[in-house]
């Protein structure tokens, strides 16, 4: 087992005390990340009392503290999942040889371009939803939305713990570059565009946490069975919080959802009484879906057999043993693929070109899973609309599919079907208009706006009407 040392300036359990280097460089760092929260981070609410979770160590059941806390000053910590004795690589090339607790050289640009490409979403995530709390419905959601910044703050340190102890001088300037690069800015934007447009809206919020936080997930997930053990073992915790962010959205898209159906159950007209129609956030759904499925990477992908071959990343669930393969190499993937005389071919490549491919079925499953359930909460209330993914070839910009039009169940369509059936499919300007008058910041104890219903119950058993954010 980690010691944890809670006391010392930057709370982490790598025995941050004994590498003095490496403690200078990260109290260099620190300042730094604060100038960038008290600029980008979000906007207001510093000075508020704000019920908040704390990682303060990586144990089963005892890992989070809760307490009322300024943001400038939470404890955001570097915290790595205890390591496991004599660990093996479990796939690709290398299997059964020992992990590696340093970078091999021939991995290091790899892996460099790895850990920034997922250091720098988390940063980016917080810059987007800055000005959310000033339309919060509730105070428990504008804790939950709080909750998920700061956490994304500490994944930001995660990855940049790994930069600094394992890259040397260029890891640094990584580090520093995290805070440089923002979203939306001209000049020095973020890395992958989809964490560069605004989040100013709770139903857009709610959508990116259910999809967007979830392709995070996924990928945090290939990479927590690293052969890089420092890097599994960070991205092993990081899921623990992440499961918060997801549940988020999806129960937050859920109470919209149940909210609109009492409505329609009521024989009421949702869009009269500032609820969300469901048709509405169906479009929403389509959207968020689609564009957080372009962020796995191609379908067929080298880069993506060469990350699996020389062990970086896995597939989900990799070491739990339920892949038949371990080294991919006998098994092919069937990728449906359009053709320039507008059909669709079934095209066998081999696996581990596929492995964008494999993780974004992972993922689509589990997406699933959630629309099924807010169809569940429909048919209990007696409204006939049903919510349904898109097919993975809808509104695709990224992959096999760019280029190519198709519907959203997956039908290959022409540029006039498209145009025809664009605002049926997709949010219109109308939409956002809407939505935007729908959002009014309810600071009242255990009071919701009208666009959706209280939760189930609260945050770490507090009461759903706990004074989660105080206004002093
Ligand atoms: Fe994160
Ligand atoms: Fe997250």
């Amino acid at each position: 087992m980690s010691t944890v040392d809670l006391e010392a300036k930057i709370p982490n359990n790598v025995g941050l005390r004994d590498n003095k280097r490496l403690l200078m460089a990260l109290e260099k760092w620190q300042p730094a990340f604060l100038r960038w929260w008290k600029d980008v981070g979000p906007s207001d609410f510093n000075r508020n009392d704000i019920y908040l979770r704390t990682a303060i160590g990586v144990g089963q059941g005892g890992w989070a503290h809760f307490d009322y806390v300024k943001m400038p000053d939470y404890r955001w910590g570097i915290f790595l999942a205890d390591p496991v004795a004599d660990r093996k690589i479990h796939f690709g090339d290398n299997i059964g040889a020992p992990v590696w607790n340093e970078v091999p050289g021939e991995m290091r640009n790899r892996l460099r371009r790895l850990i920034v490409t997922q250091g720098d979403t988390e940063p980016a995530s917080v810059e987007q939803q800055r000005m959310l709390g000033h339309t919060a419905p509730s105070l428990y959601d504008m804790r939950s939305l709080f909750q998920i910044n700061v956490e994304e703050g500490r994944h930001l340190w995660a990855m940049v713990y790994l930069l600094h102890t394992h890259f040397g001088g260029d890891g640094r300037d990584e580090a520093d570059a995290l805070l440089d690069r923002h979203s939306g800015d001209a000049d020095n934007p973020r890395i992958l565009q989809a964490f560069n447009y605004p989040i100013d809206n709770w139903v857009d919020f709610f959508c990116f946490t259910t999809f967007t936080d979830r392709d995070g997930k996924y990928q945090l997930a290939s990479l927590a069975e690293s052969s890089f053990d420092p890097l599994a073992r960070t991205t092993q915790f990081m899921l623990t919080e992440e499961a918060y962010h997801m549940q988020t959205g999806e129960n937050g898209l859920g109470r919209i959802i149940k909210r609109t159906a009492e409505l329609h159950a009521a024989g009421k007209d949702p869009q009269t009484e500032g609820a969300i129609p469901l048709e509405m956030l169906q479009r929403y759904v389509r959207h968020w879906a689609s564009a957080s499925m372009d962020l796995f990477g191609g379908e067929d992908s080298t880069n993506a057999a060469e990350a699996f071959a020389s062990g970086l990343k896995g597939r989900y669930r990799e070491g739990d043993g339920i892949y038949k393969d371990p080294k991919a190499l006998q098994q092919s993937y069937s990728l449906e693929v359009p053709t320039s005389d507008g059909r669709i071919e079934t095209k066998d490549i081999p696996l581990r070109r596929a492995m964008n491919a494999v993780l974004l079925d992972a993922y689509i499953a589990d997406c699933k899973r959630i629309v099924e359930r807010w169809n569940r909460e429909l048919e209990k209330l007696g409204v006939s609309f049903r919510f349904s993914l898109p097919d993975h070839k809808f509104n695709r910009h990224q992959g096999v599919y760019a280029g190519f039009r198709f519907s959203p169940e997956g039908k290959l369509i022409d540029a006039a079907t498209w145009e025809a059936h664009l605002t049926e499919w997709l949010p219109k300007q109308s939409d956002r208009d809407y939505v935007k008058s729908c959002m009014h910041p309810v600071y009242e104890r255990g009071k919701y706006a009208n666009y959706i219903a209280p939760p189930s119950q609260g945050a770490n058993n507090q009461p759903v009407d706990c004074e989660y954010v105080k206004f002093n």
